[in-house]
Protein backbone atom coordinates (compact mmCIF):
# COMPACT_ATOMS: atom_id res chain seq x y z
CA UNK A 1 0.00 0.00 0.00
CA UNK A 2 1.51 3.50 -0.88
CA UNK A 3 1.15 6.27 1.83
CA UNK A 4 -0.58 9.45 0.43
CA UNK A 5 1.57 12.04 0.97
CA UNK A 6 0.32 15.42 2.85
CA UNK A 7 1.03 17.54 0.03
CA UNK A 8 -1.80 15.11 -1.56
CA UNK A 9 -3.96 15.11 1.13
CA UNK A 10 -3.79 19.22 0.66
CA UNK A 11 -4.84 18.65 -3.04
CA UNK A 12 -1.76 19.49 -5.06
CA UNK A 13 -0.41 22.60 -6.02
CA UNK A 14 -3.48 24.91 -6.57
CA UNK A 15 -4.96 24.78 -3.19
CA UNK A 16 -1.84 25.03 -1.33
CA UNK A 17 -1.32 28.58 -3.48
CA UNK A 18 -4.98 29.63 -2.61
CA UNK A 19 -4.17 29.03 1.27
CA UNK A 20 -0.75 30.54 0.99
CA UNK A 21 -2.16 33.48 -0.79
CA UNK A 22 -4.45 33.65 1.67
CA UNK A 23 -2.38 33.31 4.63
CA UNK A 24 -0.35 36.68 3.07
CA UNK A 25 -3.35 38.59 2.88
CA UNK A 26 -4.09 37.82 6.58
CA UNK A 27 -0.64 39.20 7.65
CA UNK A 28 -1.23 42.30 6.20
CA UNK A 29 -4.51 42.47 8.23
CA UNK A 30 -3.29 41.28 11.64
CA UNK A 31 -2.43 44.43 13.39
CA UNK A 32 0.44 42.35 15.36
CA UNK A 33 1.81 41.48 12.36
CA UNK A 34 1.48 43.41 9.43
CA UNK A 35 3.88 46.07 10.00
CA UNK A 36 6.45 43.08 9.68
CA UNK A 37 5.13 42.46 6.04
CA UNK A 38 4.03 45.72 5.15
CA UNK A 39 8.12 46.65 5.49
CA UNK A 40 9.24 43.10 3.90
CA UNK A 41 12.09 43.53 1.25
CA UNK A 42 10.19 41.28 -0.69
CA UNK A 43 6.80 41.19 -2.72
CA UNK A 44 3.84 39.22 -2.01
CA UNK A 45 4.08 37.47 -4.82
CA UNK A 46 8.01 36.57 -4.05
CA UNK A 47 7.12 35.15 -0.46
CA UNK A 48 3.68 33.05 -1.98
CA UNK A 49 6.32 31.52 -4.00
CA UNK A 50 8.93 30.87 -1.44
CA UNK A 51 6.24 29.91 1.05
CA UNK A 52 3.98 27.08 -1.78
CA UNK A 53 7.72 25.75 -2.22
CA UNK A 54 8.71 25.13 1.30
CA UNK A 55 5.53 23.37 1.93
CA UNK A 56 5.52 21.50 -0.89
CA UNK A 57 8.96 20.27 -0.35
CA UNK A 58 8.59 19.39 3.10
CA UNK A 59 5.72 17.24 2.41
CA UNK A 60 5.91 15.41 -0.64
CA UNK A 61 5.13 18.01 -3.31
CA UNK A 62 7.42 18.22 -6.71
CA UNK A 63 8.78 22.07 -5.60
CA UNK A 64 12.17 22.60 -4.69
CA UNK A 65 12.75 25.48 -1.60
CA UNK A 66 15.30 27.95 -3.27
CA UNK A 67 14.68 30.42 -0.45
CA UNK A 68 16.47 31.15 2.98
CA UNK A 69 16.44 28.47 5.57
CA UNK A 70 14.23 29.63 8.53
CA UNK A 71 16.64 30.85 10.62
CA UNK A 72 18.27 33.03 8.29
CA UNK A 73 15.38 34.55 6.77
CA UNK A 74 14.09 35.96 10.24
CA UNK A 75 17.72 36.45 11.90
CA UNK A 76 17.86 40.24 12.89
CA UNK A 77 14.04 40.32 13.19
CA UNK A 78 13.72 39.48 16.76
CA UNK A 79 10.07 38.07 16.03
CA UNK A 80 8.51 37.80 19.54
CA UNK A 81 6.15 34.87 21.07
CA UNK A 82 2.46 37.16 20.40
CA UNK A 83 3.76 37.49 16.47
CA UNK A 84 4.70 33.60 16.29
CA UNK A 85 1.17 33.19 17.67
CA UNK A 86 -0.43 35.72 15.37
CA UNK A 87 1.39 33.67 11.97
CA UNK A 88 0.17 30.41 12.95
CA UNK A 89 -3.41 32.02 13.95
CA UNK A 90 -3.58 33.35 10.58
CA UNK A 91 -2.13 29.96 8.36
CA UNK A 92 -5.36 28.38 10.85
CA UNK A 93 -7.79 30.73 9.54
CA UNK A 94 -6.58 30.34 6.36
CA UNK A 95 -7.35 26.38 6.21
CA UNK A 96 -10.24 26.36 7.45
CA UNK A 97 -11.39 29.06 4.88
CA UNK A 98 -10.48 26.11 2.46
CA UNK A 99 -12.24 23.66 4.19
CA UNK A 100 -8.98 21.99 5.23
CA UNK A 101 -9.17 18.51 7.31
CA UNK A 102 -8.62 18.11 10.87
CA UNK A 103 -5.83 15.71 10.37
CA UNK A 104 -4.30 18.11 7.45
CA UNK A 105 -4.78 21.09 9.47
CA UNK A 106 -2.96 19.64 12.81
CA UNK A 107 0.10 17.52 10.73
CA UNK A 108 0.65 21.87 9.15
CA UNK A 109 0.12 23.12 12.60
CA UNK A 110 2.69 20.77 13.98
CA UNK A 111 4.91 21.64 11.30
CA UNK A 112 4.81 25.31 11.62
CA UNK A 113 5.15 24.93 15.19
CA UNK A 114 8.15 22.40 15.06
CA UNK A 115 9.49 25.70 13.39
CA UNK A 116 9.03 28.18 16.47
CA UNK A 117 12.48 28.16 17.91
CA UNK A 118 14.14 28.52 14.51
CA UNK A 119 12.31 32.31 14.09
CA UNK A 120 11.53 33.64 17.54
CA UNK A 121 14.01 35.94 18.96
CA UNK A 122 17.01 35.67 16.76
C1 LIG B 1 6.03 28.76 10.74
C2 LIG B 1 6.12 30.06 10.61
C3 LIG B 1 6.84 30.75 9.46
C4 LIG B 1 7.23 30.29 8.24
C5 LIG B 1 7.01 28.91 7.64
C6 LIG B 1 7.88 31.40 7.56
C7 LIG B 1 8.42 31.33 6.28
C8 LIG B 1 9.07 32.37 5.65
C9 LIG B 1 9.72 32.26 4.35
C10 LIG B 1 9.80 31.01 3.49
C11 LIG B 1 10.21 33.48 4.05
C12 LIG B 1 10.99 33.89 2.79
C13 LIG B 1 12.46 33.50 2.93
C14 LIG B 1 13.36 34.11 1.87
O1 LIG B 1 13.26 35.33 1.64
O2 LIG B 1 14.17 33.38 1.27
C15 LIG B 1 9.86 34.37 5.15
C16 LIG B 1 10.11 35.72 5.20
C17 LIG B 1 9.58 36.57 6.13
N1 LIG B 1 9.02 36.22 7.34
FE1 LIG B 1 8.55 34.35 7.89
N2 LIG B 1 7.87 32.51 8.38
C18 LIG B 1 7.25 32.15 9.54
C19 LIG B 1 7.05 32.96 10.64
C20 LIG B 1 7.25 34.31 10.67
C21 LIG B 1 6.94 35.17 11.79
C22 LIG B 1 6.39 34.73 13.14
C23 LIG B 1 7.21 36.44 11.39
C24 LIG B 1 7.02 37.69 12.22
C25 LIG B 1 6.02 38.47 12.04
C26 LIG B 1 7.71 36.38 10.02
C27 LIG B 1 8.07 37.44 9.25
C28 LIG B 1 8.65 37.36 7.99
C29 LIG B 1 8.96 38.52 7.17
C30 LIG B 1 8.67 39.98 7.52
C31 LIG B 1 9.56 38.03 6.00
C32 LIG B 1 10.03 38.86 4.79
C33 LIG B 1 11.41 39.42 5.00
C34 LIG B 1 11.74 40.39 3.86
O3 LIG B 1 11.67 40.00 2.68
O4 LIG B 1 12.06 41.54 4.18
N3 LIG B 1 7.73 35.07 9.63
N4 LIG B 1 9.18 33.65 6.11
Amino acid sequence: MTETSLYQRLGGEEPVRAIVTDIVALHHANPVISPRYDNAKKSDAELIKLVVDLIGSGTGGPQEYTGMSMPEAHKAMNVNEAEFVAVVDDILEAMVKHGVGEREKADILAIAYGMKNDIVHL
